[in-house]
């Protein structure tokens, strides 16, 4: 299945718009920042649309068979024929590996490929600076919000922490590159 943004976005609709419109929101506006990047980004912009579009599709009811969302996401992409990428994109995206370690199935992401790029980043960035209904979040202010949400011994939580540099080092690269190229007051 070729996947480029229209696509990524009606798959996202289909699985998200209806069972989960809260995360739906969110989704819109995670979308929506990485299409603003995309003229400034090059060669990979349709990639940074689409895979903000399908970077929480593993929410889904339909598609939660683990119940950890970068994974199942992940997989289901893969085997819907998805672009490589997207598939490890979505599978690592914000700290998920950190994640999957205190969720207990880091052989399973594994299967994966962190690309540690910037386009990499950039998901991150426009991931981790929108609330989970659309709004806009300073970085900090949403890891406090992330925090309060799932509570102290959630599995969340307890990954912010132990993944916090990354995430600061991912969101640091990414202000340096908006910076460089005039967009860092637009996202
Ligand atoms: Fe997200």
């Amino acid at each position: 299945m070729p996947l480029d943004p229209f696509d990524a976005e009606a798959l996202a609709r289909r699985l998200l718009d209806g069972p989960l419109p809260r995360r739906w929101s969110h989704v819109l506006a995670v979308a929506r920042k990485a299409r603003l990047l995309g003229p400034e980004l090059g060669d990979d912009a349709g990639l940074l649309e689409a895979t903000a579009w399908v970077h929480d599709i593993g929410y889904a009811p339909d598609l939660a068979v683990i119940g950890f969302h970068p994974l199942d996401g992940a997989r289901y992409l893969n085997e819907e024929g998805a672009p490589r990428r997207v598939v490890d994109l979505v599978a690592f995206h914000s700290s998920a590996w950190v994640e999957a370690q205190e969720f207990g199935v880091a052989d399973e992401l594994a299967e994966f490929h962190d690309e540690r790029t910037l386009t990499r980043d950039l998901l991150w960035y426009c991931d981790m600076t929108t609330g989970p209904d659309g709004t806009d979040f300073e970085f900090e202010d949403r890891m406090t919000e992330v925090r309060e949400r799932y509570g102290p011994d959630h599995y969340v939580t307890r990954a912010l922490d132990v993944g916090m540099d990354e995430r600061r080092a991912a969101v640091g690269r990414s202000r340096e590159w908006l910076t460089s190229v005039g967009l860092a007051d637009q996202v």
